[in-house]
């Protein structure tokens, strides 16, 4: 479904270049629920945000559903990752001004969708969630792992063929990072593809398949 080919990606930095990712490759099937595992440094990141279409690579070849996504323009590639890809971070970056409901209505929002049709699949999403009761709230009258499964119901809005997660856990408690777990493993057993990446090896045995990155080089299965 993803398939990374000798991808290259070094940042230019004022005073030096820092080789990222130097050749690397992963394949990633439908279904799939894969952890992103490695050292803090290692280009977990950079690898989620070229597979999530927020960057590109220098070079190698990015193949989405057999689409070569390299050969997008940025407008393109936008609307292309709005329809396509929901992204979670560590830290949630909801709107903190508007209210629940609107937030997950976002990605609607930019590609058309009329605003009743958003009102309804957003109380949906948040339903899935467990959530309902909030929409009217505002993030920040949330806790942090509520915050965060906003952030899951925003990410899920446009029914995205894949989701990504840098690090959703790392803000939360033991607690609630195993309530977004739970959330995830139900979300994958829908069918929902996702590639998450963690430092936390108990939460990375929810995936189906554990990846390491070793080096610039080098990724295993663990
Ligand atoms: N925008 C940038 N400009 C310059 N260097 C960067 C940039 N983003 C990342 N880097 C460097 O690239 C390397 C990989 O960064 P990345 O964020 O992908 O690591 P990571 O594996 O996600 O680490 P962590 O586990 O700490 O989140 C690091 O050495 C980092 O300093
Ligand atoms: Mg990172």
């Amino acid at each position: 479904m993803l398939e990374l080919k000798n991808i290259r990606k070094t940042y230019h930095g004022k005073c030096l270049d820092v080789p990222v990712l130097k050749g690397v490759n992963l394949t990633i099937q439908e279904g799939d629920f894969i952890m992103i595992v490695g050292k803090s440094g290692c280009g977990k990141s950079t690898l989620l945000n070229i597979l999530g279409c927020m960057d590109y690579a220098d070079e190698g070849e990015y193949l989405f559903m057999g689409s070569s996504i390299q050969t997008y323009k940025d407008k393109q590639l936008a609307y292309f990752r709005n329809q396509n890809i929901g992204f979670v971070f560590q830290s949630f970056y909801l709107i903190n001004e508007i209210s629940v409901r609107e937030n997950v209505e976002i990605p609607m929002g930019l590609l058309g969708v009329k605003a009743k049709e958003r009102r309804k699949r957003a109380l949906e999403l948040l339903c899935l969630v467990g959530l309902e009761e909030k929409a009217g709230s505002k993030p920040l009258e949330l806790s942090g792992g509520q915050q965060q499964r906003v952030a899951i119901a925003r990410a899920l809005a446009n029914n995205p063929k894949v989701l990504l997660c840098d690090e959703p856990t790392g803000n939360l408690d033991e607690e609630n990072g195993k309530i977004i777990m739970e959330l995830l493993a139900d979300l994958h057993a829908k069918g929902v593809t996702i590639v998450m990446v963690t430092h936390d090896m108990s939460f990375a045995r929810y995936g189906n398949r554990i990846v390491k990155i070793i080096s610039g080089e080098e990724i295993v299965d663990v």
